[in-house]
Formats: structure tokens, sequence, C-alpha cells
């Protein structure tokens, strides 16, 4: 199964969204695309309680993307992201726990949360209201 050596990344530092565009423990879906070409990056954004986690949007059993219905990532528990092909479960690193790619990975993607041109720092709940998730690029599996 191919790991994905193919995948197209945007340039580093691109903005994906609003840190307060993902509510804690949700997911959202998004696509990023290449305005000099075809190219673009499927991908998932999860608010884990450890931070946002980010993954190419491709099942590593039949690289299909992982949804059915529009940023609907996680499981009934909340707890794994799940492939609503054929049920696999991946952890917050991207590891599949279960299904027929288990042991194999999601790609996952450097996200950094960047202050908002222009914006003041803020503290406490606040924190993330002046800040955006940006793309670096991606990780190498541990
Ligand atoms: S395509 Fe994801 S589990 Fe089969």
């Amino acid at each position: 199964m191919t790991r994905g050596a193919d995948i197209w990344l945007p340039p580093r530092g691109t903005v994906i969204c609003p840190a307060t565009a993902i509510e804690p423990e949700e997911t959202r879906g998004f696509v990023l695309s290449d305005p000099h070409s075809a190219n673009q990056l499927d991908l998932i954004i999860w608010h884990t309680p450890g931070g946002f986690r980010g993954f190419v949007n491709k099942c590593p059993h039949l690289g299909l993307p992982l949804e059915t219905f529009p940023d609907r990532f996680l499981n009934a528990l909340g707890d794994a992201l799940i492939c609503s092909a054929h049920g696999a479960l991946f952890d917050a690193t991207g590891r599949c726990l279960a299904g027929p790619c288990k042991g194999d990975a999601l790609i996952p993607l450097e996200l950094a949360l960047h202050a908002r041109q222009g914006a003041r720092a803020s503290t406490g709940q606040n924190a993330l209201a002046d800040k955006d998730i940006v793309l670096i690029g991606r990780l190498a599996h541990s």
C-alpha cells in the first residue's frame, strides 16, 4: 500500500483556519488547493485534549477519504478516527488500532498555531481566539 509519497503539500505556513473553528474534541475536514495546478490536499484536523492533530484524509486500506458526512471523522465514543468504508479505527497519532489496515497509519501532518496578523496576545479561555492553524508539513511516523 502506498504511504503517500505522492501527496502534494502547500507551502509551509499555509493558513488552514482560525483555531476557534474546531471545537474541542471535534474534527473538521479541509481541502487546500494549488492555485497553479489541479493539486489538492484533503486533510483532517482533530482537536484532541492534547492539541490539534492533522492527517491526510486518505485511509491506508484502500486510499479512500474517511468520511461519509462532512466533518464527521470520529467514532461514537469520540476517542478515535473511523473510516466509514470498512470501519478502521485510528488513534491520535494516526495509527490504525483495528480494522483491515491494523498496524498501518494515516499520514500525519505537522500543524502549528500562529498569531493572526495584527492580533494582540490573548490568554486563558481565549488563548485560541487570535490564532490560526497553519500547516507546516508532513510528519514522520514515530
Ligand atoms: S478504505 Fe478505510 S477501512 Fe477500508
